[in-house]
């Protein structure tokens, strides 16, 4: 077992080895796509929409409309936005294709609101309209899964060494650099080539005299925003969640230098009641077994005191994504049996579908808490992508990513226990949050 992780570390390590596996991948991927893709086309009678335009200029004519209200349209010329392979910063949770998933027609969907067009995605753009700012994105991994998907969606067009991932501080904190060039000079890339803990460092070198943007996109662990037993960002599996419910100050104190902030929590508070420990995390004196409804509450009364106590409104924008479906009740899109997301590979097109394991009572209480917010002046732009991830059964890594540990016999005969359906593959469904994401921030900088 031992040797056997050795020995893919080498081969991580081994950038030209691995380059070349990546060509003779690729082109397998390639030919299989291709395939696949003629399968597809040739009982596909409808012609495909006509590809996005690129309209820089026009963000603000989306005010007024309803982005989250829409459907979901086949639209190959428009997406993916990178190839899996191009970018190096995805962790094998979320790489799909270099995990035997053939059919590559989930990356190719487009969210089409019902009352307008959103504008083509230009990396370059929205480089330079971010120039010198951080985003960061707070929350579980979710979040990390857009976060990624952000920085795949920004980092093709920065060139090899103007660019690097890096691990920060305490290790709850990410981040994403395309920044300003300097001499040339040798330092350390971090790339997530297996899991977010074990980076593996590359050398790259600097070149000089090539666009270069100043941009931090960074991602940090809080999966309960508060501090809990969860907090450690790859050792958390925990029976009982712990969660210190006034303690948030050692985790936010990381966000408060930020120009654009991006929250979410939902999954984690899936268990039906949870333990809470009232004081700080270092002393904790009382705890109260509560519901996970009346917990998250209480932490939401928390961050949005902080929100509004420790943030410069002029300054930061913030906004929180809401839940996203989990298809594990495959009975929910009428498949028989113990069905989930495996081996689907088209959305649903059931105008309105709503999956029984999304709590609409937890999107209510975050709706809520986001409105006392704004009456008391802040005002926390809520991502409401929970409808649009309803439809995309098909766009789970199920059991096409890595799996951290290893899988035992009696699991590997039944794929549909082990299946992932609560992540996304890259690229995929997460881009869309993020292109919804980047209308409402590049609307407010000019
Ligand atoms: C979120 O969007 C869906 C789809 O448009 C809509 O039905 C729902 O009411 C919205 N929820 C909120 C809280 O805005
Ligand atoms: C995209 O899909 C359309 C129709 O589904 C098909 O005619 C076309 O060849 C496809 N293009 C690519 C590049 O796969
Ligand atoms: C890391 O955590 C320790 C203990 O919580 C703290 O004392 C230290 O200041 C932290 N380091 C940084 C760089 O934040
Ligand atoms: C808040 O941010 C704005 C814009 O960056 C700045 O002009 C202002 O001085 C800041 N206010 C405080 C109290 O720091
Ligand atoms: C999923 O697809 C594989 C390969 O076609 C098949 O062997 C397996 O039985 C399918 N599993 C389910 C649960 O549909």
């Amino acid at each position: 077992m031992e040797k056997k992780k050795k020995k893919r570390l080498e081969g991580i390590w081994d950038v030209k080895h691995m380059f070349e596996s990546s060509l003779i991948i690729f082109f397998i991927i390639g030919a299989l796509a291709t395939t696949a893709v003629y399968y597809v086309n040739s009982d596909e009678q409808e012609t495909s929409p006509p590809p996005l335009v690129h309209n820089a200029v026009n963000y603000d004519s989306l005010d007024g409309c309803d982005l989250f209200s829409g459907k979901w349209v086949y639209d190959n010329n428009s997406y993916p936005l990178y190839q899996e392979l191009q970018c190096p910063y995805i962790p094998g949770e979320f790489a799909c294709e270099q995990h035997g998933r053939i059919n590559s027609n989930y990356q190719q969907w487009r969210w089409q609101p019902h009352a307008c067009n959103l504008p083509r995605f230009d990396a370059r753009e929205v480089l330079e309209r971010l120039r010198g700012k951080r985003v960061i994105f707070v929350g579980d991994s979710v979040n990390r899964n857009q976060w990624i998907s952000m920085v795949c969606m920004l980092q093709t067009v920065i060139p090899i060494g103007l660019k690097k991932m890096q691990k920060v501080a305490n290790a709850s904190l990410f981040s994403f650099k395309a920044f300003v060039s300097g001499s040339t000079r040798l330092f350390y890339d971090l790339s997530v080539y297996t899991t977010i803990t074990s980076l593996q460092q590359r050398y790259t070198y600097i070149n000089t005299n090539i666009q270069e943007y100043d941009v931090s996109i960074d991602f940090y662990w809080a999966p309960l925003l508060v501090e809990s037993n969860a907090d450690h960002p790859a050792k958390h599996k925990r029976n009982e969640r712990v969660v210190h419910v006034q303690s948030i100050e050692n985790h936010a104190k990381n966000w408060v230098n930020a120009d654009v902030l991006v929250f979410n929590s939902y999954l984690w508070w899936g268990t039906p009641t949870l333990k809470i420990l009232y004081g700080s995390s270092e002393d904790a004196k009382e705890s109260n077994i509560v519901s996970n409804h009346r917990g998250y509450r209480m932490v939401l009364k928390i961050w949005s005191n902080w929100l509004r106590t420790h943030i410069n409104h002029t300054r930061t924008r913030s906004y929180f994504m809401s839940m996203t479906a989990t298809h594990k009740r495959g009975a929910d899109w009428g498949k028989e049996g113990n069905a989930n997301c495996l081996n689907e590979t088209e959305p649903i097109m059931k105008d309105g579908f709503w999956e029984s394991g999304s709590d609409m009572k937890m999107m209510r209480i975050l709706e809520l808490s986001l409105n006392k917010l704004k009456a008391k002046g802040v005002n926390v732009q809520m991502m409401n992508i929970t409808q649009l991830t309803q439809y995309r059964k098909d766009a789970h890594p199920s059991i096409h990513r890595l799996f951290y540990s290893a899988l035992k016999a009696k699991q590997l005969s039944n794929p549909l226990n082990y299946a992932d359906c609560t992540h996304w593959c890259l690229p995929g469904v997460p881009d869309i949050w993020n292109e919804l994401l980047l209308t409402y921030i590049l609307r407010g900088v000019k």
